[in-house]
Parts: C-alpha cells; sequence; structure tokens
C-alpha cells in the first residue's frame, strides 16, 4: 500500500521505517520538500520504497495517511496538506496536543471536552480520523514484543468501524495481537487516550525510560 507519513521527527521515523519492514511504500512529509531527515529516511530505505516531499505532496501519495507531526500544529499541518489531498482518506492520529510553551510539565491544548482528534475531524470532516499509538514511546509502537512479550495494549477511537478495522490490521502488522488492540469506541474516547499522557509523562520521568505501556487487566 501507498502509505504518506506526515512528520520527520522520532514517531514519522519509526513509524515509516516498519511500514516498509512490512511491505508498504512511504512518501515522509514535511514542511519543506528538502527536509534532511526525510531526505536521510529515503537515503536508508531506498527510492523504490521511501520519498519524501511536502505535506501536500505526501498526503496526495497516499492511501492511508499517518499523522506524526506536533499536536498543537497539525490542523496547520492538514490545512497545507490540503482538503483535496485528505479526502475520504483514513488519517491515523498519533498526535498529542501537548503544549510547552510554560516550561514542564507542558499542558493540553485541548482536553476534557474535545480532543486534537475531534478537531481535526470537525476541521476535515471527510476524512476518517482514527486515533491511535499515542500513549506510548514510539519504540513500542512498532516493537510492543521489547517489552512485556508484547502483552500490553493499544487503543483506538474512531468514528468509521471500516477504518478502524483497516487500522488494526496495520497494526496487526506492527506485531500487536488482537487481544492487545482496544477499541474504545467513537472518536470521542480520544478525548481520554489522549489525557493519558500527563501520567505516561510522569511515569516516564520517574522511570527515566520510555519502555514502558498501559495495560487493562481485569
Ligand atoms: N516521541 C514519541 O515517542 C511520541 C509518542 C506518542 C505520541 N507522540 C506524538 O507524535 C507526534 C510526533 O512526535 P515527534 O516526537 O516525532 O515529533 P515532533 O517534534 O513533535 O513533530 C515533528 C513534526 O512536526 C512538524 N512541525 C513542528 N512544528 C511545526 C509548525 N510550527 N508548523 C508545522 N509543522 C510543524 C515538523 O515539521 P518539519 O518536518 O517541517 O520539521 C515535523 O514534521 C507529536 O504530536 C507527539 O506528541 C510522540
Amino acid at each position: 500500500m501507498k502509505i504518506a507519513v506526515l512528520g520527520t521527527g522520532m514517531v514519522g521515523e519509526a513509524i515509516g521505517t516498519k511500514l516498509i519492514e512490512t511491505g508498504h511504500s512511504v512518501m515522509m512529509g514535511s514542511r519543506t520538500a528538502n527536509n534532511e531527515k526525510a531526505a536521510a529516511f529515503v537515503a536508508k530505505h531506498g527510492k523504490d520504497k521511501a520519498s519524501a516531499g511536502t505535506f501536500a505532496g505526501a498526503a496526495a501519495f497516499g492511501e492511508i495517511i499517518f499523522n506524526c507531526t506536533k499536536g498543537i500544529e497539525s490542523i496547520n499541518v492538514l490545512k497545507s496538506a490540503g482538503e483535496k489531498n485528505l479526502s475520504n482518506k483514513i488519517l491515523i492520529d498519533v498526535s498529542n496536543p501537548l503544549d510547552f510553551s510554560n516550561g514542564m510539565p507542558p499542558t493540553l491544548a485541548v482536553c476534557n471536552s474535545d480532543s486534537m482528534a475531534e478537531e481535526i475531524q470537525r476541521a476535515f470532516p471527510a476524512l476518517k480520523v482514527v486515533k491511535s499509538l499515542n500513549t506510548m514511546w514510539c519504540g513500542i509502537m512498532v516493537n510492543p514484543a521489547m517489552i512485556n512479550g508484547g502483552d500490553h495494549n493499544v487503543f483506538i477511537s474512531g468514528n468509521d468501524s471500516d477504518a478502524k478495522k483497516q487500522v488494526a490490521g496495520i497494526l496487526t502488522g506492527f506485531g500487536w495481537t488482537d487481544k492487545a488492540i482496544i477499541d474504545l469506541g467513537d472518536l470521542k474516547t480520544a478525548r481520554g487516550s489522549e489525557m493519558l499522557l500527563p501520567m505516561w509523562l510522569s511515569i516516564m520521568g520517574t522511570k527515566n525510560s520510555g519502555a514502558f505501556n498501559f495495560k487493562v487487566v481485569s
């Protein structure tokens, strides 16, 4: 499949790499077509499977789009990607609306009665937004077996059940078992997964490592 990865940070790199390793073609998108990290990504994986361009170029390329951009800028990123390049596509939203403008700890720019994922869905109604993978460090997103034998959870939120099924298929390709994938319900449930971030940051500070995840037991 042709997949757009919007974002040149560590999440875009990790997800883009795993997608290529699992047989997809990836175009990495950035504000500029000549972003250095995107160029390094293409050099690492080769031009047959990897390419780089602007957010608009990548969105046009992708049949499915990952949003791996700075959460509080994601609406601007998607505006620059262009509505026509997004229409009717699945957007897997990995972003978190963290605002570091007042230092540490960051605050959530949107929370309680709204979420980043819902803001994106409202701004781009023709997109099928599915929130996932935002509750863990990117190393674990693409290699769940690296901790606890893969026995921990990844959440999915979204309004379109077929889109969620396709996203679950991509997660399976990343190494997640069916049992580990928890469908929380519609996109409103992304409020909860985004609001896990203050807790995630506190645990990371305590453990001095991002190599942990949430596991639901009952
Ligand atoms: N790091 C993790 O392990 C982790 C885990 C879970 C969720 N997340 C979430 O995943 C997303 C990506 O995280 P990250 O650490 O990989 O990278 P990041 O530094 O949060 O974001 C990098 C991307 O955001 C774009 N960006 C930054 N400022 C911008 C602006 N003013 N206008 C437009 N675009 C802008 C950059 O564009 P350019 O390419 O043009 O520079 C780049 O593509 C974030 O929302 C983060 O909260 C991260």
